[in-house]
């Protein structure tokens, strides 16, 4: 088992990687302490990974949610179902909520365990590619609303993450593929050794060879402990994580929480990122069109969608947390390994990489 540790000095915690962990109730005890355990799932996790985690949790008071599934459920109404449950489970501030499942279970979960009774437990439990390299380390947590993506929520660390690669094989590959663009996104903003191993070894990942697997989420895991422990409530360096995803966020929303996954309108986000900065002059042609290529070879889209005009896109842009004043702030590269937030792009060039075809990959 691999122990990456998140260092945030008395809420610092590991996250374990590994095979066998959610069988393994020695681990579950290190990561949950309580008497009191609410499971939050959801219905196609569940019947996959539930009743595991139940034998390990035998010993415990435990009660369950089993949300439904996909995007469109992180909401209130998730969250008001999880309250409900801690509250008929009449549990005290001593108790832990433990997410299993992806990122959507994870940021809903840990809204609610930052909210009850002004903040509880929380331990994530992660079954996707996505959710094991990034969305449950950090603390960040979140509902939808109508108007924007993750616009209601709080930032409230776990006090362990416990990444099973077992339960990857399960995985459908859309989804696991989407998982690749938050991989793929560490080596363009901080980890150029990262981005260069990716290129070598993307087959195996696609494969789900496990020492591949074990490394990608290991260095994934690492970068993202780095920039949370140096910036968690993302007062600087944090923002960097948001690479593609401004572009991301627009694209989910403009088609539709749920129709794009998360993953691929980050995909296609950072080769837009990649060619505003080409248009920017911060990155050489050849260098966007590596990133493009190794982003397209994963098999996540590389453009946007031919369905939303780059107004609407633009409209969507514009509800975005890092923006200040009115002005879209973007997450660009300066080369591969580093990264920077700015709004000092000809807003053209903006309106250009927002439409699909712009700047096609050299023969
Ligand atoms: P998801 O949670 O919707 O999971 C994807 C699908 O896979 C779902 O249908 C899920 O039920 C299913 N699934 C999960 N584990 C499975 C398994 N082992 N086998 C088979 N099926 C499984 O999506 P996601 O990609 O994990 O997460 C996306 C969400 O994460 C978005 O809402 C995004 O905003 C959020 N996010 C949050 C952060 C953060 O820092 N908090 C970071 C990145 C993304
Ligand atoms: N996924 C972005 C962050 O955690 O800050």
């Amino acid at each position: 088992m691999i122990r990456v540790e998140v260092d945030l000095a008395e809420r610092s915690y590991p996250i374990f990687i590994g095979t066998g962990l959610l069988r393994d109730a020695t681990v579950i005890a290190r990561a949950v302490k309580s008497k009191q355990v609410l499971l939050v799932t959801n219905d196609r996790v569940d019947p996959l990974y539930g009743p595991t985690l139940e034998t390990a949790l035998a010993d415990r008071r435990l009660h369950k949610v089993v949300l439904p599934d996909g995007e469109a459920h992180k909401t209130l109404d998730s969250l008001y179902l999880i309250m409900t449950a801690l509250l008929e489970a009449r549990f005290d501030r001593s108790c832990t909520v433990v997410a299993l499942g992806g990122g959507v279970v994870g940021d809903v979960a840990g809204f609610a365990a930052a909210c009850y009774q002004r903040g509880v437990n929380f331990v994530q439990i992660p079954t996707t590619l996505l959710a094991q390299v990034d969305s449950a380390v950090g603390g960040k947590t979140a509902v939808n609303h109508p108007l924007g993506k993750n616009m209601i929520g709080a930032f409230h660390q776990p006090s362990a993450v416990i990444a099973d690669l077992d339960t990857l094989h399960t995985l459908p590959p859309r989804e696991f593929t989407a998982g690749l663009a938050e991989v793929i996104k560490y080596g363009l903003i901080r980890d150029r050794e990262f981005f260069d191993w990716l290129e070598s070894n993307l087959d195996k990942l696609l494969a789900r060879d496990i020492a591949a697997l074990s490394h990608a989420i290991r260095r994934s895991c690492e970068n993202k402990a780095a920039v949370v422990g140096a910036d968690e409530h993302e007062s600087g360096e944090r923002a960097l994580l948001n690479l593609g995803h401004t572009f991301g966020h627009a694209i989910e929303h403009a088609q539709g929480y749920g129709n794009w996954l998360h993953g691929e309108a980050v995909g296609a986000g950072i080769c837009m990122a990649a060619r505003l900065s080409t248009r920017l002059g911060t990155i050489a042609p050849t260098t966007r069109d590596r990133i493009i290529r190794l982003v397209a070879k994963t098999g996540l889209p590389t453009e946007p969608p031919s369905t939303n005009s780059p107004e609407s896109l633009l409209d969507a842009m514009s509800v975005d947390k890092k923006n200040r004043d009115g002005r879209i702030r973007l997450v660009l590269l300066d080369a591969i390994g580093h990264a920077s937030l700015r709004d000092d792009y000809d807003p053209e060039a903006l309106r250009a990489v927002l439409s699909p075809g712009a700047d096609p990959l050299a023969a």
